[in-house]
């Protein structure tokens, strides 16, 4: 897999700008990047599923990388999951009848994991956070990401069957990948960039450790996230619809909760009140099952594309905007004539964590760098037409380079435990295989690159 990622690496464009800041610039960044894709995996609406969250993981799943595991290496497609903290494959078991991975739909499409058949399996005791437990033993073996292997990862086998599928979980939990890649020193901080339409030829992307300043109009504007609710969230001010040549109509957003941003969700959901006065202006209907409480915004599909708006949700001073023709989904089946509009009112319930969630309809439009030592994430409108690639590492600093936020002074980075995990190696098979980031290693910045030529 050869990735466009980090193309120039050698011939900084930035050291000028680069040396505003103290983020560590070098050169060769200690970053972890690869390709991100979607895959649709339609299934109609139907009966019983609900518009919010949930429902249209099976409709529709996105935001997916493909890793190899073990040795000789099984390559697998995984979602790149927010919601998660450990990196789950799915593994036929012959000692129980499950079914076969081809009568699997996502394991036909993702791949399955045979343990015994990599030479580099292995096993790691780990001890158990439960009152009762005493330690455990989990599988492990090596990953290989965007060239660079990563040793001795746990392994989380998963059956076969409905709801299971590959995940490399990106959770805030600090068992999480990016966590994985601090402890072997192969990036700084737990820390990754995210971006793009994840179709076909979409240009998406995720870089563990640093930014790609190409990718996005900056600054990013970045907003501190509450880590012990489990995923990464943000503050909406208000969403906007706009016709053209028309003055932008405004919905005013009630809550001040923040928003679960997904992945893997294509459906977006804002509170209620709002959606609601939107449906009302552009003649979108709320309907519910014979009987019950309404509870879809459904709209003739011909709408789609005779009709053109644009709809922006605005975070600060980041606006991320999405066509009106990329909110629509079939309902029912998928020749049906009536569509299920991809913003739906989020349930009221006084006690959620989450006002909504940001579906896949808006996030595919945005880069994210989301920086868990500090817990912020910035945000900014992808750049369609990306130049070279500009990489800076996001360091383990209060701050998330190129960006404008209300920091913390200083902060206290994620450490990797002790005994440190095996060191792992890394494979120069693609561009993104970064070298290993040593601790006290060589900073190569403006101040620094007289130094090092000096030796
Ligand atoms: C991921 O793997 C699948 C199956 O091997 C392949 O068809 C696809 O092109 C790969 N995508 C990327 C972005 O590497
Ligand atoms: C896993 O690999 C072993 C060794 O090659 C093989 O005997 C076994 O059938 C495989 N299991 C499955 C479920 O394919
Ligand atoms: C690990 O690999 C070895 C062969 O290298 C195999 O004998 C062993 O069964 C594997 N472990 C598991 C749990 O399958
Ligand atoms: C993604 O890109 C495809 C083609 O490159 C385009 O048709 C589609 O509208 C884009 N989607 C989004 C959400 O930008
Ligand atoms: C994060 O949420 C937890 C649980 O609701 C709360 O106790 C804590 O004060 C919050 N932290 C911040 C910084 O808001
Ligand atoms: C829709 O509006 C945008 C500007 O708001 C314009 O660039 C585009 O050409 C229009 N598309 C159609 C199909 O009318
Ligand atoms: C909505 O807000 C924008 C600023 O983002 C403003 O230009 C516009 O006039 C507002 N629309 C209305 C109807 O007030
Ligand atoms: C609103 O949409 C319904 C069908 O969804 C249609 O019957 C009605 O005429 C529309 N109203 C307006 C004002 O466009
Ligand atoms: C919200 O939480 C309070 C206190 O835990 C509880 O009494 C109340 O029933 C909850 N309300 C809902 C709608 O869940
Ligand atoms: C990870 O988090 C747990 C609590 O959730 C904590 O006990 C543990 O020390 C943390 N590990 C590291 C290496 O920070």
């Amino acid at each position: 897999m050869r990735l466009p990622l980090i193309t120039i690496l050698w011939a900084w464009s930035n050291w000028a700008s680069a040396s505003a800041h103290t983020f560590p610039v070098r050169d060769v960044p200690a970053v972890v990047g690869m390709e991100l894709y979607g895959r649709e995996i339609s299934r109609p609406l139907m009966k019983r599923d609900t518009a919010t969250v949930g429902a249209d993981m099976t409709t529709y799943v996105s935001n997916f990388v493909n890793v190899s595991i073990g040795t000789p290496p099984q390559p697998m497609g995984m979602l790149a999951d927010f919601l998660s903290d450990t990196f789950s494959v799915l593994t036929e078991d012959t000692h129980v009848t499950n079914p076969s991975c081809h009568d699997n739909r996502y394991c036909s499409l993702l791949g399955s994991y045979n343990i015994t058949k990599s030479s580099s399996n292995g096993t790691k005791e780990v001890s158990s956070d439960t009152w009762y437990g005493s330690s455990y033993m989990v599988p492990t073996d090596v990953i290989t990401v965007g060239g660079t292997q990563v040793n001795d990862v746990e392994v989380d086998l998963l059956a076969i069957g409905y709801p299971n599928w590959n995940s490399m979980g990106l959770s805030p939990e600090n068992k999480s990948f990016p966590y994985q890649l601090v402890d072997r020193d192969l990036i700084r901080s737990p820390s990754f960039s995210l971006w793009g339409n994840t179709s076909e030829s979409g240009g998406a992307g995720i870089l563990f450790g640093g930014i790609n300043k190409a990718k996005y109009h900056g600054p990013l504007q970045a907003f501190a996230f509450n880590k012990t609710y489990g995923t990464v969230s943000l503050p909406l001010s208000r969403f906007q619809a706009h016709t053209e040549l028309k003055v932008p109509t405004n919905y005013t957003l009630s809550s001040s909760k923040p928003y679960m941003l997904s992945t893997q969700y294509i459906i977006t959901t804002l509170p209620r009140e709002a959606v609601l006065r939107m449906y009302k202006d552009y003649n979108i209907s709320f309907v519910g099952w014979d009987g019950e409480e309404p509870q879809f915004g459904l709209l003739p599909c011909s709408r789609q594309y005779t009709e053109n708006h644009t709809i922006s949700l605005i975070f600060g001073d980041a606006t991320i905007s999405t066509k009106w023709s990329d909110l629509f989904i079939p309902w029912g089946s998928p020749d049906s004539e009536r569509c299920e509009f991809l913003i739906q009112p989020e349930k009221e319930n006084v006690n959620a964590t989450y006002s909504g969630t940001i579906g896949t309809s808006f996030s595919n439009h945005m880069y994210m760098a989301i920086n868990y030592n500090n817990a912020f994430i910035g945000i900014a409108a992808l750049n369609e037409n990306p130049g070279s690639d500009d990489i800076l590492e996001i360091g383990d600093g209060p701050e998330i380079p190129d960006a404008v936020g209300d920091f913390p002074t200083s902060i206290v980075p994620y450490t990797k435990p002790t005994p440190t995990p095996t060191a792992s190696t890394s494979t120069s098979t693609g561009l993104a295989s970064m070298p290993t980031y040593m601790s006290g290693g060589m900073f190569v910045g403006v101040a620094g690159a007289a130094l090092v030529a000096a030796f």
